[in-house]
């Protein structure tokens, strides 16, 4: 059964995006209220190492690494990206000295929306998927119906190749930002 738009996408969608909005703003609170705050400056590493490692499951998609099953891969990199930004954005704090981590942040954050949007999409090209199979091996239908199917199928993966051609520069823009933070951070702790 395909479920509807609203309890199948659009709320988890926002409860999604809300909870990293209120566990960013419940960790900046006890960082304050703890005097933890110099933890916050240093939590940018391993939000950005569990991004990094989120990208195994590009790796097993693309089989450069053939071990595990990719759907539990991809929802492993969903919850990683999702855990590594909410480090991340808890690291950014509400501190404004410099414009290039900000802009990194900015392009996380759409990052992260462009995401969870493919997330929604794919699991509408699974529900066409699954459904033209059911159509084909359960109902016997007319060519007509399974030509139709066959075309839905088409269009649910055709939307997705065009949304990686969006999350993917999305991703890149990210990078570029986020590396030319940390490189002179680096740089200025002398750590390169
Ligand atoms: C290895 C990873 C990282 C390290 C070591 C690191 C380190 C730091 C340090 C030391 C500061 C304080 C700078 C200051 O007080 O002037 C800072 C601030 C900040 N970082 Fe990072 N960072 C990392 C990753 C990231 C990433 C991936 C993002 C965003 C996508 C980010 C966004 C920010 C923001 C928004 C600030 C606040 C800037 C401001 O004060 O105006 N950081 N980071």
């Amino acid at each position: 059964m395909k479920s509807s738009l609203w309890r199948g996408h659009v709320l988890p969608f926002f409860v999604l995006l809300g909870l990293l909005g209120v566990a960013t703003l419940a960790g900046d609170y006890l960082l304050h209220k703890f005097n933890l705050v110099w933890v916050g400056r240093y939590m940018g590493i391993p939000g950005t190492l569990l991004i990094i490692a989120s990208f195994w499951y590009s790796l097993r998609k693309r089989k450069y690494v053939t071990s595990g099953d990719a759907r539990t891969w991809l929802k492993a990199h969903e919850f990683m990206a999702w855990l590594g930004s909410l480090m991340v954005l808890i690291h950014a704090g509400v501190h404004f000295n410099s414009i290039l981590p900000w802009l990194a942040t900015i392009a996380m954050g759409v990052n992260v929306i462009s995401g969870l949007v493919g997330k929604y999409l794919l699991k509408d090209a699974r529900e066409h998927v699954q459904g033209s199979r059911e159509n084909f091996q359960l109902r016997g239908l007319s060519q007509t119906d399974v030509e139709q199917a066959v075309f839905w199928d088409a269009v649910a993966l055709d939307a997705m190749a065009k949304w990686r051609k969006v999350h993917i520069p999305i991703f890149i823009v990210f990078a570029v930002l986020a590396l030319g933070h940390i490189f002179s951070i680096f740089l200025f702790w002398g750590w390169i």
